[in-house]
């Protein structure tokens, strides 16, 4: 359903699924713009996109395979792009074969070539066949971390999907909670992951929203429920800062009061920080020593931190962009409870 045919009153928040409709969808114009422009480019660029648990990497990959939004960023006939999406997740271990026979099923919708057998040398001709029609693949892979933990994906497996893009019309997008260095500290991966293939991805952060995009966020869908949220506002992006899931989360918590009239704050931010605990478990859990100690410290307001641990907390969207404190006060509750 889309947002606008949302009935009046009714709650117009998405807090537990990636966002699916592009009227729902706030901000990120500067990557998609930059995922699209490199796939319309002569010589393709792959991207890999980084960013911390709920902030966006599912929905942003629903926009990009939305026919809507290819058709506002892309210039050139839509109809020869084919866009494919993948969750890594569902592939527990799958051999590459897997992924090919997957890839190709999906591209066979729209080139009407088929994979017969599987294996490499066939999935090369079969992507040399289609991109010499003209068209080009473009294969987006959420949850890309989960190749980690799947022992029959190789180094080779990159070093052939490398040559692919070298030689067709063909680039992937990885959509990843982890980055991609860190894979290679670890003595298991380090063969795998240090592939040349992720030297030639574009990385890109995926970081909190823009001011102006936040306000959007939280007013637009309460004024299309016929429930205006703008006076609450500046309270609710004190809470939830420029975080998107945070926002959806509070502006849910903060309508479904005000429908009933009943605006109370510290109801309001009891139901947020039940709401919000398993995510900041998680924030805290996937947080190494260092890092728990330095978010002990500026919980309790010292900012004397190690520069490279105030680098990954603005990498995984921990601190306010001015770095000044911890972007959620319920997050920096939840530090001083459990420490
Ligand atoms: N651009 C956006 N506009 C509006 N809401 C958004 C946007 N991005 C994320 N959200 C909100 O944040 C929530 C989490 O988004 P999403 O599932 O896409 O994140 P994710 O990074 O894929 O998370 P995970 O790492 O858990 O897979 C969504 O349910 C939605 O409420
Ligand atoms: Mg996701």
């Amino acid at each position: 359903m889309g947002a606008s045919q949302v009935s009046k009153m009714e709650n117009p928040y998405i807090t537990r699924t990636p966002v699916k409709d592009p009227e729902g969808f706030y901000g990120r114009e500067g990557i998609m713009k930059r995922i699209f422009e490199d796939t319309a480019r002569k010589q393709m660029q792959s991207h890999c996109i980084i960013g911390e648990r709920r902030i966006g990497k599912t929905s942003l990959l629903n926009q990009l395979l939305t026919r809507d939004v290819k058709k506002k960023y892309i210039d050139a006939n839509i109809e020869s792009f084919v866009f494919v999406g993948t969750d890594v997740t569902l592939f527990p271990n799958a051999p590459p074969a897997a992924f090919f026979d997957e890839w190709a099923k999906a591209v066979s919708k729209t080139s009407g070539t088929v994979l017969t057998e599987p294996g490499y040398m066939n999935f090369r001709t079969f992507v040399r066949d289609v991109t010499e029609t003209g068209l080009k693949i473009i294969i987006l892979l959420d949850e890309f971390e989960a190749t980690a933990s799947n022992k029959n994906i190789d180094r080779g497996f990159f070093e052939f999907i490398r040559a692919l893009t070298q030689n067709y019309d063909i680039s992937f997008i990885l959509f990843s909670r982890t980055p991609l260095q860190h894979l290679l500290r670890e003595e298991k991966f380090r063969s795998t992951f240090s592939s040349p293939f992720f030297n030639a991805l574009n990385i890109s952060y995926l970081k909190f929203l823009e001011e102006s995009e936040a306000k959007r966020l939280v007013i637009e869908p309460s004024r299309r429920a016929g429930v205006d949220l703008v006076d609450h506002v500046d309270f609710i992006l004190e809470q939830a800062y420029y975080h998107p899931f945070l926002l959806q989360t509070l502006s849910s918590i903060v309508f479904n009061h005000k429908r009933s009239s009943d605006i109370n704050q510290e109801k309001i931010l009891k139901e947020f920080a039940d709401q919000t605990e398993e995510f900041f478990s998680y924030l805290w859990q996937h947080s190494d020593s260092s890092e728990k100690e330095a978010l002990k410290k500026l919980a309790s307001y010292d900012y004397d931190i190690p520069k490279p641990v105030s680098d990954n907390f603005d990498r995984r969207s921990l601190l306010t962009e001015d770095r000044t404190r911890i972007f959620c006060p319920s997050f920096e509750a939840f530090i001083k409870e459990h420490t």
